[in-house]
């Protein structure tokens, strides 16, 4: 009787279960659909869950014109649709005639179900050049309405393996709707490919729907990124009609590029929302700031939440000052810079004259020169460090001195010369942190930097960064970070340098506007975000500084040549079989045994949380804050003998 009961339970439980899975809606590819040979990607890149209440049914798909596919007929043979329906639907005189390169084309497809798992559309598509690839196929020819992922799951050809004229199955994304969007009287789900420039606020706009059944049929947040070239369920009451771009209504801002923030510009509504594409391009580029600037200004003042701060478009900087590149999330109301900069600046910092200067440095001397064109000075006996620069930098001197934090190199005078500008700043014994991982002198490697001493720089580095994000008015991203550009005083405690400089008027009274796709950043620290849509969020320092602490470990550069990055290397060290041989490999052989192996394993894990492709995955400065004064604490109260006493475990670093 028990026993019968039991299993009955277990039944409900199990219908409740599924139950609740059946209602669930699809999952966002949250640009995973990048990473081909990532298997643990499966769930989210092979297709979207069979999930609705049909097995199949009508669905729709977006598809831009192109040089090649652009009329009804050649886009319906691509994505085996019918060319009428193709016509009808979008208002296109007829099967053959030619669409304008680059319009948004509504597809009607049959959506069903394939071997129970993934809601598709098969189409077939020969292969024409010896170069394509399943990614360039899924990406480029079908725009992304299809995965690299959910090809090599349904062909049998290996990647290697494609040759001229092969005929290719290609399964298109497409969903039917869930027992919930149908009692919300959704009928139909249509797949839309966004592009540079879109938000969920201006896709929901665009069809017409509330935002939030856009959220929820992605099951996004309204904290979540979204990336170009992934696509985007929209659901619909009624069958869509010819997407006319002009016919939406303008967001509040002024121009149509910048929809960033889905609840377009209506700041005064409490749900503001905080989905966004990385933009790429185009002029919009300095209102996007702007507006930025603004929402940001204005949400500081209400709340101090840490939140991701800002996309914008990379600035090309000269080669000479890449190395100092910060780039701030710029303050709307500092545009012009004049005079009155200046003189503000002097409220709070000296201002020095030449001579004392060149007296400072024995004539900027070489005996003096710490690295290009930055030297050493005494003055009065005090130690600073004395940089040249190029024409009026008088933004990034009033930048400078709001910031205020034991962890970042202090700027404490300037001088204006002969229209070069000389910068004072605070002076760090211990010089670049670089130099004492990796540098090839002997002199530098011993001693070594102890365990303490590097968990002491990972915490300090982490705290200016959090300072950066969320503490300063406007906000920064350093954008920059890595171990030349951590530098080390005399108690070996870690101060960031070398930011909010790179940008001299000059380049700013171009415009922003020389603004490209131009991605500028140190080989190795640059978050794949960055490098792929030119995003840049806090997130970018987040990976900056997995990269960091990963260095801090393991000694090893950020990149050796092109290819082995060392944010790649961690996951295959934390991951797979013999994990503690692979993990004391990686350690840093110049620490000997001189560490906690069980504290340095927790570290490693926080690093390659840092260093995770998903932007919605890696953590927080705060986050990170967290876990990190944990493993500080443990690490101080660490005594090198009783390690060595011990036999060491693993298992509690787990
Ligand atoms: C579906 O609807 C039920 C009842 O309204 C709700 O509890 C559940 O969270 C919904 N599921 C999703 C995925 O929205
Ligand atoms: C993902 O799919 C591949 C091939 O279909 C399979 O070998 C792999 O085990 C799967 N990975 C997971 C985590 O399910
Ligand atoms: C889609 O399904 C409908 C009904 O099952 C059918 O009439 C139609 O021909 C199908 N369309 C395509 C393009 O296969
Ligand atoms: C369809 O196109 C014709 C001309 O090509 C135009 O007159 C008509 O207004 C369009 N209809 C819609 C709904 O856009
Ligand atoms: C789509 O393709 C898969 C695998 O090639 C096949 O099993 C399935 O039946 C096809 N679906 C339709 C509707 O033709
Ligand atoms: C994906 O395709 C788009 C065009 O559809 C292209 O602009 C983009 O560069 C492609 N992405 C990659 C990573 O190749
Ligand atoms: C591909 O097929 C076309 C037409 O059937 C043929 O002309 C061409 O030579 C084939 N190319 C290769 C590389 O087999």
């Amino acid at each position: 009787m028990s026993k019968k009961l039991d299993g009955l339970l277990l039944l409900v439980a199990m219908d409740w279960l599924i139950h609740s899975q059946v209602q669930a809606q699809q999952t966002y590819v949250n640009n995973k659909q990048l990473d081909c040979y990532n298997t643990n990607f499966n769930y989210t890149t092979k297709g979207y869950e069979c999930n609705g209440l049909q097995s199949s049914c009508q669905s729709f798909l977006t598809f831009r014109s192109d040089p090649t596919y652009n009329t009804p007929v050649a886009i319906a043979y691509l994505l085996t649709a019918s060319a009428t329906r193709i016509a009808s639907i979008n208002n296109i005189s007829s099967d053959v005639a030619s669409i304008p390169t680059d319009t948004q084309v509504i597809i009607p497809v049959n959506c069903s179900c394939f071997s129970r798992q993934y809601y598709q559309h098969n189409a077939t598509y020969n292969l024409k050049l010896p170069s394509e690839t399943y990614f360039s196929v899924a990406n480029n020819t079908y725009q992304g309405l299809s995965t690299c992922q959910a090809m090599m799951d349904q062909n049998p050809y290996g990647d290697r393996n494609l040759l001229v004229n092969m005929s290719l199955e290609v399964p298109l994304r497409c969903a039917c709707p869930t027992s919930n969007q149908t009692a919300l009287g959704f009928k139909y789900l249509l797949t839309y490919m966004v592009t540079w420039g879109d938000s969920i606020s201006s896709i929901a706009q665009l069809f017409s729907v509330d935002q939030q059944s856009v959220l929820d049929a992605n099951k996004l947040t309204s904290s979540s990124i979204i990336f170009p070239f992934t696509p985007i369920l929209v659901p619909l009451t009624r069958e869509p009609t010819k997407i006319n771009r002009a016919v939406v209504p303008p967001p509040a801002s002024p121009s149509p590029q910048t929809p960033i923030f889905p609840g377009g510009g209506s700041n005064s509504s409490s749900n503001r929302k905080w989905v966004y594409v990385g933009v790429g391009s185009g002029v919009a580029m300095l209102i996007v700031l702007a507006v930025f600037a603004f929402l940001f200004w204005n949400r500081k003042s209400k709340s101090h939440e840490a939140k991701p701060v800002s996309t914008s478009e990379p600035k090309a900087l000269q080669s000479e000052s890449a190395d100092y590149s910060a780039v701030p999330v710029q303050d709307s109301q500092s545009g012009s810079l004049s005079s009155l900069g200046i003189r503000y600046a002097i409220e709070s910092l000296t201002l020095y004259k030449f001579e004392d200067l060149e007296m400072a440095t024995g004539y900027f001397g070489e005996n003096s020169r710490i690295k290009g064109l930055v030297y050493k000075g005494s003055f009065k006996g005090d130690a600073a460090a004395v940089k040249v620069m190029k024409g009026d930098v008088s933004r990034e001197i009033n930048i400078l001195k709001k910031i205020n934090h034991f962890n970042i190199i202090r700027l404490s005078g300037f001088c204006l010369h002969e229209g070069n500008t000389f910068l004072v700043y605070e002076f760090a014994e211990n010089g670049a942190l670089c130099d004492w991982l990796h540098s090839d002198d002997s002199l530098y490697r011993i001693p070594t930097l102890t365990w303490k001493q590097r968990v002491q720089i990972a915490y300090d580095v982490a705290d200016a960064l959090n300072y950066l994000h969320n503490y300063t008015n406007p906000p920064f991203i350093h954008k920059n970070l890595k171990t030349s550009n951590i530098f080390l005083d005399a108690g070996f405690r870690a101060k960031i340098g070398n930011f909010g400089l790179a940008r001299t008027l000059e380049n700013e009274d171009e415009g922003g506007l020389q603004l490209t796709r131009h991605v500028v950043g140190t080989q190795g620290y640059m978050a794949p975000e960055y490098v792929e849509n030119g995003l840049i969020t806090p997130k970018l320092d987040v990976f900056a500084f997995g990269v960091v602490i990963l260095e801090l470990l393991s000694g090893k550069e950020a990149a050796a040549g092109d290819k082995e990055m060392l944010s790649a290397s961690i996951s295959l060290v934390l991951e797979g079989d013999n994990v503690r041989e692979k993990f004391l490999d990686f350690i840093d052989p110049s620490l000997g045994n001189e560490y906690p192996l069980d504290v340095a394993f927790s570290l490693a894990n926080l690093a390659k949380n840092c260093v995770t492709r998903d932007i919605n995955a890696r953590p927080s400065i705060p986050q990170v804050i967290m876990t990190l004064s944990k493993i500080l604490s443990s690490s101080l109260d660490w005594e090198p003998s009783l390690e060595l006493q011990s036999s060491r475990s693993m298992s509690s670093g787990r």
